[in-house]
C-alpha cells in the first residue's frame, strides 16, 4: 500500500488513526530531538544512563568486528554513545525514514570517526529492511534502542522481531532498548509536557502528511491528548477535534464530531516477564538485562538461537 493510501485508510476508518512513522519529517525529527532533552521525557535520559554505565559490558557482549544495523537511527546519537566502547566495528548501517536527518547525522558520525564504514539507508523499515551483505563468520548486531519497538502492538512487535531474526545467524545479537512500566503520572507527563513540545510534535503530523497527500486538515482544530491505557500497558497519543468540522484528504471528506480523535501513536511499556516471553517466541535467548538506577528503562542483549 502506498503511504497516501495508508493515510486515507487510517483517517476514514473508526477509530481514526495515523501511523506514527509519519511524525518524522524534518521538523518532526527536530521536535523529537527536542523531546529527548525535556526533563519530563524519561526514556532517553534513563537509556543514556544505562548505555554509559554498561558501555564496557555492552562492548564485550557485542564483540569485535561486528556489523551493526540500527532501524530508526534518526540523529544517530545513541550509536555515538556506545561507539567508543565497541571493538573495531566493521560497519554501521543506520536506517531512517527521514533522509535529511539521516544524511546529516551519518555525515557527522563519519567525520567524527573516519575509519568507521557508515552505510546509511533511507527507508521505511516497517515496510522494507534492506539488509547489508555480510560475510559468513562476521557477527551481525541489531541495535534497536530508544523504545522504538514500543510503537508496535504485541502482534506487530513479534512479527518485526521475527523479521529481524530471519536476517540474523545463530550467535548474532539484538541490543534492544525499551521503556518500562512506571507510575502513571510519570508516564503521562512524559507525553504531555508542560511546555508543549510533545503537543507540537503530535500536531505536526497533520503538516507532515502534506508531503504525501493533498489535505486541508488544520492543526488549529485539534488538541493534543496523552492517556495511559493500563489494560494494554501503553500511552496513547491522540489529536482531539475541538469542534465538529469537515476536512478533506485526497478528495475524501472526513467529518469530525466535536471531541472525536485521531489516534496518532501508541507507546507500549514493557516489564521483564513480557520481554522474556517476547524473546522466546521470536527466536532469541536473553543474555543480560540492565536498567537505570530507577528501573524505568531496560536495555537487553538477546542472542539469536
Ligand atoms: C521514538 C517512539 C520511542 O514513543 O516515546 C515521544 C516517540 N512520542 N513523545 C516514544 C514519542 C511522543 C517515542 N519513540
Amino acid at each position: 500500500m502506498r503511504v497516501a493510501d495508508e493515510i486515507i485508510q487510517g483517517l476514514t476508518a473508526r477509530p481514526r488513526t495515523l501511523p506514527p512513522k509519519l511524525f518524522y519529517d524534518e521538523l518532526g525529527s527536530t521536535l523529537f530531538g527536542a523531546i529527548t532533552k525535556l526533563p519530563w521525557y524519561t526514556p532517553t535520559r534513563c537509556e543514556e544512563e544505562v548505555l554509559r554505565v554498561r558501555a564496557a559490558d555492552l562492548g564485550a557482549a557485542i564483540g569485535p568486528g561486528a556489523v551493526i544495523v540500527e532501524p530508526g537511527a534518526g540523529l544517530c546519537e545513541k550509536f555515538a554513545w556506545i561507539l567508543p566502547a565497541l571493538e573495531q566495528p566493521r560497519a554501521f548501517v543506520p536506517m531512517d525514514i527521514d533522509g535529511d536527518t539521516l544524511r546529516i547525522a551519518a555525515g557527522r558520525l563519519q567525520r567524527a570517526f573516519p575509519s568507521l564504514a557508515v552505510d546509511p539507508r533511507v527507508v521505511d523499515f516497517t515496510r522494507d529492511l534492506p539488509w547489508p551483505d555480510v560475510d559468513a563468520g562476521v557477527r551481525q548486531v541489531v541495535f534497536y534502542p530508544g523504545s522504538t519497538l514500543g510503537n508496535l502492538d504485541h502482534a506487530a512487535a513479534e512479527a518485526f522481531l521475527r523479521k529481524l531474526a530471519s536476517h540474523l545467524r545463530p550467535g548474532d545479537k539484538l541490543v534492544l532498548g525499551v521503556d518500562l512500566v512506571k507510575p502513571e503520572p510519570v508516564l503521562v507527563e512524559a507525553y504531555d509536557d508542560p511546555i508543549g513540545v510533545t503537543a507540537a510534535f503530535n500536531r505536526n503530523i497533520l503538516v507532515a502528511i502534506r508531503q504525501h497527500v493533498e489535505t486541508d486538515l488544520d492543526p488549529r482544530h485539534f488538541d493534543h491528548r496523552a492517556v495511559w491505557n493500563p489494560e494494554v500497558a501503553r500511552i496513547e497519543m491522540h489529536l482531539v477535534a475541538r469542534t465538529a468540522h469537515r476536512a478533506h484528504v485526497e478528495g475524501h471528506a472526513i467529518d469530525f464530531a466535536e471531541g472525536e480523535s485521531i489516534h496518532t501513536e501508541s507507546s507500549h511499556k514493557y516489564d521483564r516477564d513480557r520481554l522474556e516471553a517476547l524473546a522466546a517466541v521470536t527466536g532469541f535467548e536473553p543474555e543480560v538485562l540492565w536498567t537505570d538506577h530507577k528501573g524505568w528503562f531496560a536495555v537487553t542483549v538477546w542472542r539469536r538461537t
